[in-house]
């Protein structure tokens, strides 16, 4: 192999923000909503959007290029993944949860001070929350939650289950989806007072209010609803410190009953800590955000687990690349 190196990787490192500015500027024009449906030339975009033929070139161009567009003949088409989950209006719509970290760029810009004068407290992003704010928030959260809990419960049988405990539900994604696959089953969301008034709309939304409850509280403190012989806790991980998820592990061992299971799902770090980004990413977004979480690794999981109590623990790939899920039943005695 030869050891010449050149800058080309770097210099793409160091104008990466253009791809995500292009991707929230395709979105703000409608572009693929557009393209999707029937404008496919360019002066057809141009009239649906008010913008110049001259920037409607440079994004489209843009967008060819980062393969979000394709040419099919003279006329451009969405990728496959860009119509299932760009284009408003669909079922699988995900435009907000793509728009929600937008408002932290100036952040992530300013990473340097912030390392140097950090300022921290515990929830983090969630020491402000209000009902109208947990609102917006979940309206992102759902449009790729309920996507990743259709994948839970195609991956986990729960039939023979009772009761499940649903850590920082959010939505109730999680809860909604396995109670409508499951017929025996009861969920309890348990997430911040001022969020579980919002998945209260969801469970309405869904018609399960008789078989999903909540619980507004904090899960860093106090002892969780029991009996309960399902935990899940998903999207929480790098919000946090190992010896807080350490410790919500441990409440959520008692909280379950013997031979009760316990699911982590989450972005974790391979243990050598070479990826994936973008678990590592989300670990640096609790500096922006002010919490003091970081990324944990899957050996790390694996230890909170058996610190725990819990046996038959493992990890495997829920959404690879991306997200983890550490499993562990609680020993019948
Ligand atoms: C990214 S969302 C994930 C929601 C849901 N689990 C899902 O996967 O769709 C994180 C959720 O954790 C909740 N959360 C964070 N810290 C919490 C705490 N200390 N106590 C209770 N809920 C918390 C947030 O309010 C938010 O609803």
């Amino acid at each position: 192999m030869s050891d010449r190196v050149n800058t080309t990787r770097l210099q793409e490192m160091a104008r990466a923000y253009t791809v995500s500015a292009v991707l929230y500027a395709a979105l703000d024009v409608g572009l693929f909503t557009h393209v999707s449906n029937g404008c496919v030339k360019e002066a057809d975009l141009a009239n649906a959007t008010g913008l110049r033929r001259i920037d409607i070139d440079r994004l489209v161009s843009c967008a060819l290029s980062l393969d979000l567009l394709d040419w099919d003949g003279e006329e451009l088409r969405n990728q496959a993944d860009v119509e299932a989950y760009l284009v408003e209006g669909k079922e699988r719509y995900a435009g907000p949860w793509m728009m929600f970290t937008r408002p932290d760029v100036p952040g992530w810009f300013e990473m340097t001070e912030r390392m140097r004068t950090p300022k921290s407290s515990r929830l983090g992003m969630y020491d402000d929350l209000t009902v109208e704010s947990a609102r917006q928030y979940h309206k992102a959260t759902s449009s790729i939650g309920f996507g990743a809990a259709r994948r839970f419960v195609r991956m986990v049988d729960l039939t023979s289950r009772k009761h499940l405990l649903d850590l920082g539900g959010g939505s109730g994604a999680y809860s909604i989806t396995a109670v409508e696959q499951f017929p025996g089953l009861k969920a309890t969301v348990l997430d911040l007072p001022p969020v579980v008034l919002a998945t209260e709309e969801y469970i309405a939304d869904a018609g399960v209010v008789d078989r999903v409850a909540t619980v507004g509280a904090d899960f860093t403190e106090g002892e969780f609803p029991s009996p309960v012989d399902v935990v899940v806790m998903a999207s929480n991980l790098p919000i946090y410190d190992g010896e807080v998820i350490g410790g919500v592990v441990e409440r959520a061992f008692r909280a379950l009953e013997p031979g009760g299971e316990m699911h982590l799902i989450g972005e974790m770090l391979d243990d050598d800590r070479r990826g994936p980004v973008d678990a590592a990413m989300w670990g640096m977004n609790e500096l922006i955000c002010g919490s003091e979480g970081r990324a944990h690794t899957r050996a790390e999981c694996l230890g909170y687990f058996k610190a725990a109590g819990f046996v038959e623990v493992e990890v495997t790939d829920f959404v690879a690349g991306t997200l983890a899920r550490c499993v562990g039943m609680k020993p019948i005695k």
